[in-house]
């Protein structure tokens, strides 16, 4: 039994996610996407002992490394990956952004569906290429894709890329693989390249299964890469370690030229040893964690539930996309959450101009603040 309840002092210096707020002293901090909680003890281990047996020179990745991440994927997913294919990057971003900059020239066009994380836009933007943005359908409460108007845009914006989050953040959404399916198919039939972003893999609730594109039958092997890590599983984002999986050599060989083009080829030693213990050792700390997520989110969905905030279900991650739209204040709900209720939450508008009414709200704590946000929130005089 791992001790989830227990509260950890973050109000340290240069912890971004309890960075401190003008006049606020009781800051609740439930928007940036890490957790409250220690890694396993085995990551830790893993990093005393290469600060206490090392010496800290340039580093790369081992054999051990590359058979662990392989079998960590064989294992949770039955999803097996080619070990030369597979490339270790500081971070998920930066695998996005090389890959754009492989593929794509400036001013083509990427598309996105929004809402979605918001680095996607961003980086889309700061390298001179184009975002493409077919919202999301809301069906019965959760997000679907709009092919119709995807397929539309794609052909009207000559379309070149696709940035795929998946599972879904912040609409939490685990796609099917009819759904994966149908979006292989019309990027195929466009010959638009997918770069699916899987970081929040592992992080999927209530039995559903995550599918790792690369499953997907059919061959996208020239079109193709998938981005993961262990960073928001493990809450390892701090320490940097991601990899980016690529399913031929040519695509392989490019993205790595874009990298070092960029300067950031070179790898963390402490990101090496955190993800080769994480992946090794981690995984019974994995399943515990989820179900106290599961504890955390039902909570949400149980206080929230006779309010005029919806929250959407969520099947994977941590973090709790909320519909404040009822509310009709004028200001962002997630700006009189923080002003009143000194709860900071991510703001909606950070993941497409069309959410600017939602919250999204991190539930990756001890339940007790979890508990404390809701109360504080409830306790408004906003209703
Ligand atoms: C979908 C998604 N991709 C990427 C990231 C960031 O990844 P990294 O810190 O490895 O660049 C996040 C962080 O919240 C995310 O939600």
């Amino acid at each position: 039994m791992y001790d989830f309840d227990k509260v950890i002092n973050r109000n340290i210096p240069g912890d971004l996610k309890y960075e401190k707020i003008a006049g606020i002293d009781d800051l609740l901090p439930m928007w940036v996407a890490d957790m409250d909680f220690q890694s396993p003890k085995e990551i830790r281990d893993a990093l005393v002992d290469v600060a206490t047996n090392s010496v800290f020179g340039y580093t790369g990745a081992d054999p051990e490394y590359y058979k662990i991440v392989a079998e960590w994927f064989k294992k949770r997913y039955d999803w097996e990956v080619e070990k030369s294919l597979i490339m270790p990057l500081p971070g998920v971003i930066e695998g996005l952004v090389c890959t754009m900059r492989a593929f794509t020239k400036p001013d083509d066009h990427v598309l996105i569906f929004q809402p979605v994380y918001g680095m996607f836009e961003k980086s889309i933007r700061l390298n001179g290429r184009i975002p493409t943005i077919s919202e999301l359908k809301n069906v019965n409460g959760r997000y679907e894709v709009d092919l119709e108007d995807a397929e539309k845009k794609i052909i009207e914006d000559d379309v070149k890329m696709l940035f795929w989050c998946s599972p879904h953040n912040p609409g939490g959404r685990v796609w099917t693989m009819e759904e994966l399916e149908a979006v292989a198919g019309l990027c195929a039939r466009h010959n638009v390249f997918i770069v699916s972003d899987e970081i929040h893999a592992d992080l999927v609730l209530y039995g559903k299964k995550h599918i790792p594109f690369a499953k997907v039958p059919g061959d996208y092997s020239k079109n193709l890469v998938v981005l993961t890590s262990p960073t928001k599983s493990f809450n390892l984002a701090g320490i940097q370690a991601a990899n980016l999986i690529a399913f031929d050599n040519k695509v392989f060989k490019m993205i790595d030229h874009e990298l070092f083009a960029t300067g950031a080829f070179e790898v963390n030693k402490m990101g090496i040893a955190a993800t080769k213990a994480a992946y090794a050792y981690g995984e019974e700390w994995l399943e515990e964690l989820l179900k106290y997520l599961e504890g955390n989110i039902d909570l949400v969905a149980k206080e929230l539930k006779d309010t005029k905030l919806k929250v959407m279900p969520q099947e994977a991650t941590y973090l709790v996309w909320i519909d404040c739209s009822a509310l009709k204040g004028d200001e962002p709900f997630s700006r009189t959450v923080l002003k009143k209720a000194h709860v900071r939450v991510s703001e909606g508008d950070f993941f497409g101009k069309s959410s600017r009414d939602f919250i999204r709200l991190n539930v990756a704590c001890p339940r007790s603040l979890v508990k404390e946000a809701l109360d504080r929130i409830k306790k408004l005089d906003i209703w």
